[in-house]
């Protein structure tokens, strides 16, 4: 009889999804094996732009460094650039990914993180090397293919491509962290609501010295308005740097009904060349591929012991770059989850609350990626680029705007509002720092009473900290001795965390006393952490003597306005309530 490979975590896919849920679940301690399709990683750039909240993650899991270390910084990423090709005319930019000054105050205040630009190819193996050193059993050329469950675990038939044989792996819990096409979500029955293949993209990767055209106007993206790029793809042709100045990406769109283009040398360099504008630049083309955009999520996502993650379950366009941000903090939000059911620590039901919290954010991204593509089509209105038309009368319409009219005045205006209006992609703040878990859908949150303080700005543009149930613990930079850390740095490792401050002793006592460990933190002057800027203060909407309770994930679980003789009882019945005993 064939062997059956056990583990507690059969994980499906290696890509940011998977790859993260194995960082997460090894550095837990939690027994894990990954197979993956390939006998490789992601092999193109794919995904790249990497928010705040993804390297809050990834310091938490201890690799935050090496990632700056080979992502290009933030500051060569922001100034999104909307021209008739590389070489060809500016029609104007929009600073971005916290590069306007004002936004670039904000991303300070909000995080001890840096955006940056990490492209797949290279944050995969960052993923996957630190899971494999901390236990995690990586199985390449390695295919699901099915899977059976049961009341005590799941048992997964892969086939051993490189062997040509099938074996079963039995876990007590399986994430499919499959990609786009996911088998295992079909498998697993999970409802999606949308559809796939909405319009059709190509990716052209290539190699070529653009620094003449780049350089001077450092960006991730330089989007290009000429004749065909309104056709499918993501609202205009785009070339997106790989590595400065010399790698590149390009997305082109096709028509979806008429199917992909033949995806020759001789139409990749074509479409290279379109772009650039300038045909004495040596180019080599690397690699083709087609994909369509989609606008898909599941309605949940789990069934039974079976999870799924990422683009398994919510599947859209590259804007606003909440691709792989989405899958990786999906992984983070499951993984101490699992960890602490299988450890006996909490009830199978704190699982329940993954789908409560991530569906929403899942349903949410998948609507702001599609939007953005449809916010595109203004800049080429203000162009009357949109309609039917010959190369010619495009760029006549284009070189219109330099006229001394009143109506090529009324273009320049629409056209800078335009691409102004493109700040809902380019440098949307909250998108990715304001998710919040209701605690009114969530059970692994105890509401506290108060009534939600929404937003006070627009929630999409403007980051908006709060400690109440559900929000991610706001960010202050405090000391603790001579070392200066961000509240986010007391927080994560696996395990809960209480703030509190000054008078707030019963709490430190009751943290002490409960049957999981929980950390504490207390803030003020002459204890252990101190808050010099009075920054913690003015952010943590409690007195000192309150608290905090911080789930694994930075999450706010629990918060009490005051110092409570009976903070035992509180704070043991929280406890209950999160980890799904009560
Ligand atoms: P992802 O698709 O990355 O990983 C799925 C993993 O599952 C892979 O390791 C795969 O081999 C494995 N797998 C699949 N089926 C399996 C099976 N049956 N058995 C075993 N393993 C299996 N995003 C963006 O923001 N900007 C961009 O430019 C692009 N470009 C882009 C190009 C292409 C070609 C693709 C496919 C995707 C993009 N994306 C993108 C999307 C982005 O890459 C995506 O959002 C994330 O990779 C999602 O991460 P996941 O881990 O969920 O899936």
């Amino acid at each position: 009889m064939a062997t059956v490979v056990e583990t507690d975590v059969l994980i499906v896919g290696s890509g940011p999804a998977g790859a993260s849920a194995a960082l997460a679940l090894s550095t837990y301690g939690v027994p894990n094996i990954v197979v993956t399709r390939y006998a490789h990683l992601a092999d193109t750039p794919r995904a790249h732009i990497t928010n705040q909240r993804t390297m809050e993650v990834l310091r938490d899991l201890g690799v935050e460094q090496e990632v700056v270390a080979r992502a290009t910084p933030q500051h060569l990423m922001g100034n999104t650039t909307f021209c008739t090709s590389l070489a060809g005319e500016e029609l104007g930019r929009v600073r971005s990914w916290g590069n306007d000054p004002l936004v670039q105050a904000a991303h300070e205040l909000a995080s001890p993180t840096r955006m940056c630009d990490m492209p797949q190819h290279l944050m995969e193996p960052v993923l996957v090397d630190a899971a494999v050193a901390r236990g995690t059993r990586l199985r390449f050329e390695n295919e699901y293919l099915s899977h059976t469950q049961d009341a005590d675990g799941v048992t997964a038939t892969v086939r051993d491509r490189l062997r040509g044989d099938t074996y079963e792996i039995r876990a007590k819990y399986l994430i499919g962290a499959d990609g786009g096409r996911s088998r295992v979500a079909a498998d697993a029955g999970l409802p999606m609501s949308g559809r796939m293949g909405v319009a059709g993209s190509v990716n052209i990767v290539f190699e070529a010295d653009l620094s003449a055209y780049t350089a001077h106007r450092p960006s991730t993206l330089y989007w290009v308005l000429a004749p065909g790029a309104t056709v499918g793809g993501i609202g205009a042709g785009l070339v997106r740097c790989v590595r400065p100045w010399n790698e590149w990406l390009i997305v082109w769109g096709y028509d979806v009904d008429a199917g992909a283009p033949d995806l020759t040398t001789e139409y990749a360099e074509s479409v290279v060349r379109r772009l650039i504008g300038d045909d004495d630049v040596p180019v080599t083309v690397k690699s083709s591929s087609a994909w369509t955009v989609n606008e898909m999520y599941a309605q949940t996502y789990a069934n039974g012991r079976v999870f799924c993650a990422g683009d398994a379950v919510h599947r859209h366009p590259p804007s606003n770059g909440l691709g792989s941000n989405t899958s990786i903090q999906d992984a983070y939000n499951l993984a101490w989850k699992l960890k602490l059911v299988l450890d006996g620590t909490a009830h199978p039901r704190l699982l329940d609350s993954y789908t409560a919290e991530r569906a929403p954010i899942g349903r949410q991204v998948v609507t702001r990626a599609n939007r953005s593509i449809r916010e595109t089509a203004p800049v080429f209105e203000a162009l009357d680029g949109l309609s039917p038309q010959t190369p010619d009368q495009l760029w006549a319409n284009i070189a219109a705007r330099k006229d001394a009219t009143e109506a090529a005045e009324k273009q320049r205006a629409r056209l800078r509002e335009a691409i102004a209006f493109k700040v809902y992609e380019f440098n949307a703040h909250g998108v990715d720092l304001n998710q919040r878990y209701p605690a009114e859908g969530s059970a692994a949150i105890v509401p506290d009473g108060t009534p939600d303080p929404g937003f006070t700005r627009d929630p999409e543009l403007h980051h908006q900290p709060t400690t109440r149930p559900g929000a991610r613990l706001p960010h202050a930079w405090i000391t603790r001795g001579t070392r200066t850390l961000s509240t986010l740095d007391t927080v994560g490792r696996g395990r809960f965390t209480l703030l509190t401050g000054i008078g707030g002793e019963n709490w430190v006592r009751a943290a002490s006393a409960q049957d999981i460990p929980v950390a504490t933190v207390v803030i003020g002057p002459g204890q252990e952490y101190e808050d010099p800027y009075g920054d913690w203060a003015r952010l943590s909407e409690i007195p000192d003597a309150g608290a905090l309770l911080v789930r694994p994930d930075g999450f706010v679980a629990f918060r009490h306005a005051f110092a409570a003789p009976d903070a035992g009882e509180l704070l043991a019945d929280a406890l209950r309530r999160i980890l799904g005993h009560a």
